[in-house]
């Protein structure tokens, strides 16, 4: 889901996967983790599902996030969001996040399975996660959100979505090409169609499982979908 060409349709093809009262409840169960007014990361914001309305109830709120469309998604919607468009990975992201933010966070949240865009081994995770770490203040917490379905059942990333607005259709087809029974490695061609266009894609993705993730640091919080 990193893509620009997913991005450009994001709101009407993805966003619909996820209807409104499961934010609302994904919001909820943030809120829990957090002390009043408390400061949030949100990595791989995407276009704000979670950032925005935490960031209207008066948290303070970071992103990051990679795709540039998404990021001006964003920030459409929210001009005055703080956001860091680029790649959590980088050497030089790092060095501007650290900078502003060490120890700084009460919570940092990768919701519907980024952290499977962002990690495709154990020295990457490893990696990942003590980063991470030194951004949470010494209470602070790590929220991932995976979705352990596709461990059990790979063949659910093969799915068909439409979604219409008046006159528009939009499609939405995700076909499972392969899958590493051992790493947990998916790759699906995408396909978007909609009145005027149709874009195809291959999106890579490491499926974590809670146990590989949860051995790795105590200050983490998974949560499964
Ligand atoms: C599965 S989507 C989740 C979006 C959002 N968190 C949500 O719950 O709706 C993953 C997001 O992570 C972003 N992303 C992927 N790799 C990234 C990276 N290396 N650095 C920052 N963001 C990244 C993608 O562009 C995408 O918006």
């Amino acid at each position: 889901m990193s893509q620009n060409y997913l991005a450009k349709h994001y709101s009407k093809l993805i966003l619909p996967l996820k209807p409104e009262v499961l934010t609302d409840q994904e919001n909820a169960h943030i809120q829990t983790l957090l002390p009043e007014y408390g400061k949030i990361l949100d990595v791989g914001c995407g276009s704000g599902r979670h950032l925005i309305p935490l960031a209207k109830m008066g948290y303070q709120l970071v992103g990051v996030e990679i795709s540039s469309e998404m990021s001006q998604q964003l920030l459409t919607e929210m001009p005055e969001a703080k956001l860091f468009s680029g790649n959590i990975n980088s050497k030089e992201l790092r060095i501007e996040l650290l900078s502003d933010y060490q120890n700084y966070f009460d919570l940092i949240i990768l919701m519907w399975n980024t952290l499977n865009e962002l990690a495709y081994n154990e020295n990457e995770l490893a990696d990942l996660l003590e980063f991470l770490s030194s951004l949470v203040t010494p209470t602070g917490k790590v929220l991932i959100q995976l979705d352990q379905n596709v461990i059990t059942a790979p063949e659910v990333l093969n799915f068909e979505t439409t979604y219409a607005e008046g006159e528009n259709k939009f499609t939405y087809i995700s076909k499972l090409i392969s899958w590493d029974q051992q790493q947990h490695i998916s790759i699906c061609a995408e396909k978007l169609i909609t009145q005027d266009e149709t874009v195809t894609g291959e999106v890579t993705q490491k499926w974590w499982s809670f146990a590989e993730v949860s051995t790795h640091k105590d200050i983490l919080e998974i949560t499964l979908i």
